[in-house]
């Protein structure tokens, strides 16, 4: 059964997620001598990120042996304000001494096809031909239970061979490019960041009583190490009933 904490407000799910970063980043150096982490896009890291650039954390991060990948971003030109990559650079990479060569975001130039298969050649390159595994995953549940870009009902979803797929929201103007859920089971910590009262709902069908048969993309995650664990605060939870974990 995955892991759910529970925190009173978004700063203390942010701070807590930005600790347990830290911590797997200094495991992972310890250990492996490298720290590979899958960040998570939208809104709900920033806060976590922007708090590992401070103190007191910035300090116990070893930077100089972290590489960064994205788990999906959408297909926009390197700055634009909606990639994920801007984000990231924006609250946490850019404030850092991280090489450029440890940065490895997905690049979109003209082809959502092109991007999705030139982020497969630059993942192989980096595993050296080894299976991905990545140290730390994070990752955001939409409120139609979409993770990643891997959005309810899309073929991505049940992709169990290539790395990368495209896909698109009816809503976008711009395509996507996601990992599928072989690679996004590939972390030896996987963690969820979920905040605020409109991912409620959804979040009772994932934990609650809701029998949704495990169709929902987020419920895709099964960890093929160790159980997710879910970060949320009060808000996302007030659905769920008493005794779901604690902060
Ligand atoms: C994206 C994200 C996506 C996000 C969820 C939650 O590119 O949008 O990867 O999966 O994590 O939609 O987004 P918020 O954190 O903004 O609620």
């Amino acid at each position: 059964m995955p892991v759910l904490r529970i925190y009173e407000h978004g700063e203390a799910l942010s701070r807590a997620a930005a600790e347990l970063f830290a911590e797997q980043a200094r495991a992972a150096v310890a250990d492996r001598g490298r720290f590979v982490v899958l960040l998570a896009g939208g809104s709900t890291p920033r806060r976590a990120y922007e708090l590992l650039a401070e103190e007191p954390l910035v300090s116990r991060v070893p930077w100089p042996d972290c590489h960064f990948f994205w788990g999906d971003e959408r297909c926009l030109p390197e700055g634009h304000q909606l990639r994920n990559e801007t984000m990231a650079r924006q609250a946490l990479l850019d404030r850092l001494p991280i090489p450029t060569t440890q940065i490895h975001p997905i690049r979109y130039h003209q082809k959502p096809a092109q991007a999705a298969s030139d982020y497969v050649t630059e993942l192989r390159r980096f595993f050296a031909g080894q299976s991905p595994r990545f140290d730390l995953i994070l990752l955001g549940l939409g409120d139609d239970g979409h993770t990643a870009s891997l959005l309810p009902g899309s073929a991505a979803l049940h992709e169990q061979e290539q790395w990368t797929a495209v896909t698109r929201r009816p809503e976008e103007p711009f395509s996507r490019v996601t990992l599928t859920v072989p690679l996004l089971n590939r972390g030896a910590c996987t963690v969820f960041l979920v905040s605020g009262r409109g991912k409620a709902a959804v979040l009772q069908s994932i934990f609650g009583a809701t029998d949704t048969q495990g169709t929902l993309p987020a419920q895709f995650i099964r960890p093929d190490r160790a159980e997710a664990v879910w970060l949320v605060d009060r808000e996302a939870a007030s659905l769920l009933e008493e005794g779901h974990g604690g902060g």
